[in-house]
């Protein structure tokens, strides 16, 4: 098999990359060591920074996005039983973000790459990267119990953390920088509808809570259930648990009351519950691999970097980068010219470093670390009041949340 660009991961990455590069002329192979449902149902993030979902609708993948999305214009920061919302289109001169799960845009973006784009195969593993430093590079994969090769003009990582793409670099030219954290979140989906109509992010002296949520789904009522709901509305709920908690350790009741405790308020609020549907627990890690590119391999998205989901980054993150690669690729299909592809490495990771800062600092704002100290817990009550009072630190977080345009991060 040839291809020009060869895509590992079927991913957000792997997929708006390929669906840019086709709409741009250029072919590419996708390979996706899982089958489409498993891709289609990971549950992951739901949160879309602006630049995100402008690249979608240029890209002609935002249609039900818009149709089915929440737009939200700010969030609730909750502490000390006080609710304070954070209004980002007042401080960023318009920006808001928009609510639309990871597990929907991909499988819009599989719908279409399916439909219009080239070669998608699912359980196709890539088993090594080889030549990433000639003009021939190639990946050799293994699909229907075969072995082969896709010979490529470029490769591009899109394989997640756990891929095979950042091992084609040498360690010798490589730097890793990390930072594991002694907490993680136990993830929730629920039949319930949102107890609040933006997300509220809550720090307690029990620990962290969010309360996001999903777009209701829509229900096709027969005539004769005219009188039943049309939309069944989800609810997404976090709690931070200690690192290496096991979900079935926490059973419904256990849940929805930790969230009420952790949640409280001076006022009347109070949460929604209902049949908890998925549970699961995710550990936290910040973690950047530099350099992002070694000769005609380029690494995007969490192959190259993850951060704490507290920032609602990773997804945004992944999509700034295959926007980066696409563009400075046409760039050079079109002048000859490599310079935008010698420069991404550097211009992602201007914008990586900005989203590492974001999320390193909301998380260690809201979450409460085992064995904390008084100063440590006055300390985080002191920057979240300086958050409340200040216009120039809210305007830090509202524009950090919303994101930077992509080719322009923390300037
Ligand atoms: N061969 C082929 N596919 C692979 C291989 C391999 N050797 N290894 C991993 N993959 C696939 C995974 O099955 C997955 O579908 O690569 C894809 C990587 O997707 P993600 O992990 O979602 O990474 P990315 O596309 O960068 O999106 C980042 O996803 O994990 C979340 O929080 C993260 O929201 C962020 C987003
Ligand atoms: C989600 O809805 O899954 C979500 C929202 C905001 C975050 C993280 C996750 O910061």
């Amino acid at each position: 098999m040839r291809t020009t660009v060869g895509i590992i991961g079927a991913g957000p990455a792997g997929l708006l990359l390929a669906r840019l590069l086709h709409n741009a002329g250029i072919d590419s192979v996708v390979l996706e060591s899982r089958d489409r449902a498993y891709v289609e149902r990971r549950q992951r993030a739901g949160i879309l920074e602006q630049g995100t979902a402008d690249v979608l609708r240029a890209a002609g993948a935002g249609e039900r996005m818009d149709r089915e999305g929440l737009r939200h214009d700010g969030i609730e920061l909750r502490f000390d039983r006080r609710r304070h919302r954070v209004d980002f289109p007042a401080l960023t001169g318009g920006r808001s973000v928009m609510v639309y799960a990871q597990t929907e845009v991909c499988k819009d973006l599989i719908a279409l790459q399916l439909r219009e784009g080239g070669p998608l195969l699912f359980e196709a593993e890539a088993l090594a990267v080889e030549g990433a430093d000639t003009d021939a590079p190639r990946i050799r994969f293994r699909h229907e119990g075969r072995e082969d090769v896709l010979e490529c003009s470029y490769v591009v990582g899109c394989d997640g953390f756990w891929g095979v793409a950042r091992k084609a670099i040498p360690a010798r030219l490589t730097q890793v920088f990390e930072r594991t954290y002694p907490f993680g979140w136990l993830g929730i989906l629920a039949d319930a509808p949102p107890s609040h109509e933006e997300l509220v992010y809550a720090r307690h002296d029990r620990g962290f809570a969010l309360l996001s949520m999903r777009p209701p789904v829509t229900l096709h009522p027969s005539k004769e259930a005219a009188s039943l709901p049309t939309e069944a509305f989800v609810s997404r709920l976090y709690l931070q648990v200690p690192d290496g908690t096991d979900p079935e350790a926490w059973d419904d009741e256990r849940i929805w009351d930790e969230l009420e405790r952790r949640c409280e308020t001076d006022d009347d609020w109070h949460l929604q519950r209902g049949p908890i549907t998925q549970k699961t627990v995710t550990p936290m890690r910040s973690y950047v691999h530099e350099p992002m590119r070694h000769g005609r391999l380029f690494l995007a998205g969490d192959a190259a970097h993850i951060v704490p989901p507290t920032g609602a980054k990773g997804l945004n993150l992944a999509a700034g980068d295959v926007a980066t690669f696409a563009r400075a690729l046409i760039h050079q299909q079109r002048t000859g010219s490599p310079e935008l592809l010698d420069a991404y490495s550097q211009t992602c990771l201007r914008r990586v470093w900005q989203a590492e800062r974001f999320s390193y600092d909301m998380t260690t704002l809201l979450h409460r670390a085992p064995g904390a100290t008084t100063f440590e817990d006055r300390l985080q009550i002191a920057r979240l009041e300086r958050i409340v009072s200040s216009r120039a630190a809210e305007t830090d977080l509202a524009e950090a949340y919303t994101g930077f345009p992509f080719g322009r991060a923390g300037e």
